[in-house]
């Protein structure tokens, strides 16, 4: 059971990992036997004692000794804090929350899009695809805005061998001009419709991806995005990150993309002057 109380947890140790971004590896005081039960795509809330607390996907899930690790930009004003800290440190965890990527099981063709840090939230369901013999099922575009901004370098390179990963930067390290994912995804769809596709990265991102797939003839129930809110409390009580009439934390942040587009035409009907 989570509640608004943070756990104790220890920071182990960290890497950088591009401009502004690092892996941080975190160890639970007290593991559970509940915590490993994170489904990828879900997120934990991390407070850094004195400065406050923000929502972060998990790059590894806690093991049975509940360490597990977090990509983070040093942005807004919690993640400075952070950076600030040595190994060691005492933080504090509530989670995990919400709900995650689909269950991909019968699922033969499986095409993941991600931009920048979104990488992370789609780190988990890509190793649990491995680990279950599914990487030929799978297929990776991963877009940067330049060498410096691509994150997760060690999973990168592990994956390179096991499965399709189509990687795309908007500068390239010569400073000539790239592309973007949506380069790839429009090939990729036009040689073979996908049975899932899954994207986080920037929401305008994300919803180019999107429109993209239902040209291709994809139906609106076979992409799920990842969606970033403001949230507060994570577990649906402070109602500070309404998307429509639902609740980032519980409906998400893991939508389908139907009912992110209805959540966004309630949205838009709130706004609208009776
Ligand atoms: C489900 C989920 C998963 C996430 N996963 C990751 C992750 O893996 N890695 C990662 O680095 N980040 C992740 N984030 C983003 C992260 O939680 C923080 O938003 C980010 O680190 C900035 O935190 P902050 O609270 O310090 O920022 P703040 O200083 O509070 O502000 C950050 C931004 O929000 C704006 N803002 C501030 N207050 C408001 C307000 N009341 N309403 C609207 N906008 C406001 C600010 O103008 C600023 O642009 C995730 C967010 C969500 C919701
Ligand atoms: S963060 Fe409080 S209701 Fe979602």
């Amino acid at each position: 059971m989570v509640s608004l109380v943070p756990r104790p947890m220890q920071l182990l140790e960290f890497h950088d990992e591009g401009e502004g971004c690092r892996q941080f590896s975190f160890a639970l005081q007290s593991p559970r036997p509940g915590d490993q039960a994170v489904m990828p795509g879900q997120f934990f809330m991390l407070t850094v004692p004195g400065v406050g607390e923000a929502p972060f996907s998990y790059v590894r899930p806690p093991d049975w000794q509940g360490r597990f690790s977090a990509l983070i930009r040093k942005e807004g004003a919690m993640s400075p804090a952070l950076f600030g800290l040595e190994p060691g440190a005492r933080l504090g965890y509530r989670g995990a929350f919400g709900i995650g990527w689909p269950d991909l099981s019968g699922v033969r063709r499986v095409l993941v899009v991600a931009g920048g840090s979104g990488l992370a939230a789609l780190a988990g369901l890509i190793e649990a695809l491995i680990r279950g013999g599914r990487q030929d099922a799978l297929t990776l575009v991963y877009g940067a805005r330049s060498p410096g901004h691509q994150v997760l370098a060690r999973e990168r390179a592990q994956w390179r061998g096991a499965l399709e990963l189509i990687e795309i930067l908007e500068r390239r390290e010569d400073g000539r001009v790239g592309g973007s994912p949506l380069e790839p995804l429009q090939a990729q769809l036009a040689a073979q419709l996908p049975e899932a596709v899954l994207c986080c990265g920037p929401e305008p991102m994300m919803q180019s991806a999107a429109e993209l797939c239902l040209v291709h003839g994809m139906p609106p129930t076979a992409i799920w995005l990842s969606i970033e809110r403001r949230l507060e409390c994570g577990m649906g009580r402070c109602g500070r990150c309404h998307v429509g009439r639902s609740s980032a934390c519980q409906e998400g942040p893991v939508y389908r993309y139907d009912r992110y587009l209805d959540r966004l035409a309630e949205e838009q009907d709130a706004r609208r002057p009776c």
